[in-house]
């Protein structure tokens, strides 16, 4: 476990903090308020780190969310969603396939509540409960309830960003086999996850950046991702380090150059 430095109680106003609003501005996005800036600003050169590996996490949902489409899913479970800003699961399904369907999920209310106001300009094809991702039933029964899923059709669920901020291993580790042993053939699950070199070099430090103020990231090795995707097959080329094989490659200099190997890992699995 990596408790973060206790450097968000320096911050004026940090109990009003939101992470997906600090990502959103880390990302150059406009839904975010002047006091998640000045905290994702604190440490320039934290944030230009954490920047990176958000840039090669957002690369990789374009990827899964491609591959999910072509394989025939138009219906998607964005598991710690944060907000539907620019990139995200809704914003390339609009763009490639409006008639796709999106629910979001997420436990913060400052996070669902803002994400509804964006979705009121969205069409009925989407969706956002408050709710903890790891509670399957809280997830799926209110979905099909809203008419939003369809169970004997596949589903594809993403889970980015989210199970390195489960504190429990048991949880983090089996939720997403409970969605899969659930859904329909075909479907398919997307995982990013942050990797214990992260947490010696820079977790202690960062961790407020990636978790939120006051939280923590549980970062965990490639053997233990892997049991993230009990239940599915793994899409070639398996589980593999964000590196710029998902990325279109930063035009700036990358903190994380020579370190792609260990920053976070990613995966694909499909259910055949
Ligand atoms: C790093 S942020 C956003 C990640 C987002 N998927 C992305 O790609 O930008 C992680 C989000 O997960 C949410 N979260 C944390 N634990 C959760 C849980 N158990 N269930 C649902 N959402 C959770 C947080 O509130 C936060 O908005």
């Amino acid at each position: 476990m990596y408790t973060s430095s206790g450097r968000a109680t320096d911050y004026h106003d940090a109990d009003m903090v939101c992470i997906a609003r600090v990502h959103d501005y880390l990302r150059g996005g406009e839904h975010n308020f002047s006091f998640d800036r000045r905290y994702a600003d604190a440490d320039p050169e934290l944030a230009h780190v954490v920047r990176a590996i958000l840039r090669r996490e957002r690369s990789f949902l374009g990827h899964a969310v491609r591959f999910m489409l072509n394989q025939g899913i138009r219906q998607f479970i964005d598991l710690g969603s944060g907000l539907p800003a620019k990139g995200s699961v809704l914003d390339i399904t609009a763009q490639l396939c409006p008639d796709a369907r999106v629910v979001h999920v997420d436990a913060d209310p400052a996070v669902v509540e803002y994400g509804r106001l964006i979705l009121a300009e969205q069409n009925e094809r989407t969706h956002f409960l408050l709710a903890d991702a790891t509670r399957l039933d809280h997830v799926l029964g209110p979905s099909i309830v809203a008419g939003m899923l369809e169970l004997h059709r596949p589903i594809g669920v993403l889970a980015i960003g989210l199970p390195h901020l489960l504190s429990s291993s048991a949880r983090a580790l089996s939720f997403l086999s409970s969605y899969g042993a659930a859904l329909a053939r075909g479907s398919a699950v997307a995982v990013t996850h942050l990797v214990p070199w992260f947490a010696d070099r820079l977790t202690t430090a960062a961790a407020p950046l990636m978790a939120g103020p006051g939280k923590s990231v549980y970062p965990r090795r490639r053997r233990k991702v892997a049991l993230m995707f009990d239940g599915f097959d793994m899409v070639e080329p398996g589980i593999i380090s964000l590196s710029r094989q998902w990325a279109s490659g930063p035009p700036a200099p990358d903190p994380l150059a020579g370190n792609e190997d260990t920053a976070m890992l990613a995966g694909l699995g499909i259910k055949s």
